[in-house]
């Protein structure tokens, strides 16, 4: 399942909760504002009913004809808010404001306050129930406020809801730096540093994760260090016995007799050169898989790989042909230890594998590619991967342990080059090719 970010999923959900109870607050609050509005229009209509209706009493008890409806003149024509009718109890007209259209009101006059379905009345009576006066205010007005009151309320939610979910991603991503951090500093690791991760000021949630890993790192160190140094010890420590032993089986081999006796010791003595060999190997890849392979200066590869080349024609008749780079000097941060090991391990095999009555040759280009190529038969596509791994071996008769290019690839790991076999070798029919492509570094000041 794809992982989902926290960022997102914290900034919708802080929105939508936030959303959700504004507008619960919303639509209570509206509630409230509503009702005392209308307590509010109701007693101002209440309160002009009143007003008019005791003026109107006494002008209509003062005409010589009080059974004629009047409209009430206005000084300056204008569009009536609240209109009025003041009508005896038969709903006989005697009064009406100027704009006070009839119809609206009730067919008899009522006391207290109905609603209609444009208007909102209010009926009050006088003298004894024989005069009446009713109010009307159209309800548009209300409703008008009551939406207004609403839009205000609901205004600020649509800056609300950007700000949110901007703020939510701003303070969550500031929150998580250090998380980011970590992440860096676990990707930045080189091959084979196991030490602990620091970052400061981890949320405290990650802390505890972040202390677990380290203490895992720390148990995996200790367990790869006790393989490795019980490894590296053994070989060592068989180092001397199997020396003394070979001594021992040379100086019987001289001793005994012509015959079955001495080959049989001959056989021995092979038997013990190949365990001292793999135990050397032994100790070379327990050097190898223990760090350290990054020296602390770039080191120049010309030199080295001269030397190493120079040894290596000595004891095999001068079959090896280096060809160096037209540059003075090739730097690559590489311990020179762990190259010569490398790079023995690598030209034994060409010389071991390779077609006997064919060079060797070793190049080095200015770009830091390193390349061993020998000429003999061919290794298929599909066993050349596995013949990194260790104690793997090719088709052949010639004796080793399947330890040199497993030695070889954990160096070039652990110093962050690659490395590529290819058979038949580039550029031939036949043969066998290593390329190895260092890291090219600047020259140390
Ligand atoms: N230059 C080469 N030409 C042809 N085959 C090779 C060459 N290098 C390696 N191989 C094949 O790869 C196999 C593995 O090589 P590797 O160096 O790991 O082990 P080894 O040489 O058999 O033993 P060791 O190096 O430990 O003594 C060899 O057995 C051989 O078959
Ligand atoms: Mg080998």
């Amino acid at each position: 399942m794809k992982s989902s970010s926290l960022q997102k999923r914290l900034g919708l959900g802080l929105t939508l909760g936030m959303t959700l109870l504004w507008l619960g607050a919303t639509v209570g609050a509206w509630l409230v504002v509503q009702h005392e509005l209308n307590e509010a229009f109701d007693s101002a209509l209440e309160e002009t009913a009143q007003r008019i209706l005791p003026l109107a009493a006494l002008e209509i008890s003062n005409r010589e004809e009080p059974r004629d409806a009047q409209h009430i003149a206005t000084l300056k024509m204008h569009k009536e808010y609240l209109t009025y009718l003041v009508r005896d109890a038969n709903g006989e007209i005697l009064m009406q404001s100027h704009d006070a259209n009839p119809k609206i009101f009730n067919k008899r006059p009522s006391e207290g306050f109905s609603t209609t379905k444009k208007y909102r009345l209010y009926g009050a009576s006088a003298m004894r129930g024989t005069l009446f006066i009713e109010i009307a205010e159209p309800l548009g007005h209300r409703r008008e406020a009551a939406r207004e009151a609403l839009f205000a309320l609901l205004l600020p939610l649509l800056a609300l809801i950007p700000i949110s979910l901007l703020g939510t991603w701003v303070f969550v991503r500031i929150s998580l730096r250090s998380v980011l951090a970590y992440r860096r500093a676990v990707e930045a690791r080189g091959v084979g540093d196991l030490s602990a991760i620091n970052v400061a000021q981890l949320p405290a949630e990650i802390d505890p994760l972040a202390d677990a890993v380290n203490h895992l790192l720390e148990r995996l160190r200790k367990a790869l260090e006790a393989e490795r140094s019980f490894t590296a010890n053994s070989a060592h420590e068989l180092r001397t016995p199997l020396a003394a032993t070979l001594a021992q089986i040379q100086r019987l081999r001289q001793e005994a007799p012509e015959g079955p006796l001495r080959v049989r010791a001959a056989k021995i003595e092979n038997s013990l050169r190949d365990l001292a060999r793999l135990s050397e190997k032994l100790m070379q890849l327990a050097k190898a898989e223990g760090g350290g392979l990054l020296p602390e200066a770039p080191q120049d590869l010309i030199p080295l790989l001269a030397h190493v080349v120079d040894e290596w024609n000595h004891s095999s008749g001068h079959r090896i042909e280096l060809q160096l780079p037209t540059q003075a000097s090739v730097y690559s941060a590489i311990d020179p230890d762990a190259f010569g090991i490398l790079l023995r391990n690598v030209i034994e095999n060409a010389l071991k594998y390779g077609a006997a009555d064919q060079p060797i040759n070793v190049s080095l280009t200015n770009q830091a590619l390193l390349r061993v190529t020998n000429g003999g038969p061919t290794v298929p596509e599909s066993a050349l991967q596995q013949l990194t791994d260790r104690f793997v071996r090719g088709n052949n008769q010639a004796s080793g342990s399947g330890l040199g290019l497993a030695i070889a690839k954990t160096i070039v790991q652990g110093v962050g080059a690659s490395m590529t076999l290819t058979s038949p070798a580039k550029g031939r029919a036949d043969g066998f090719e290593v390329s190895i492509q260092f890291c090219s570094a600047e020259a140390p000041r």
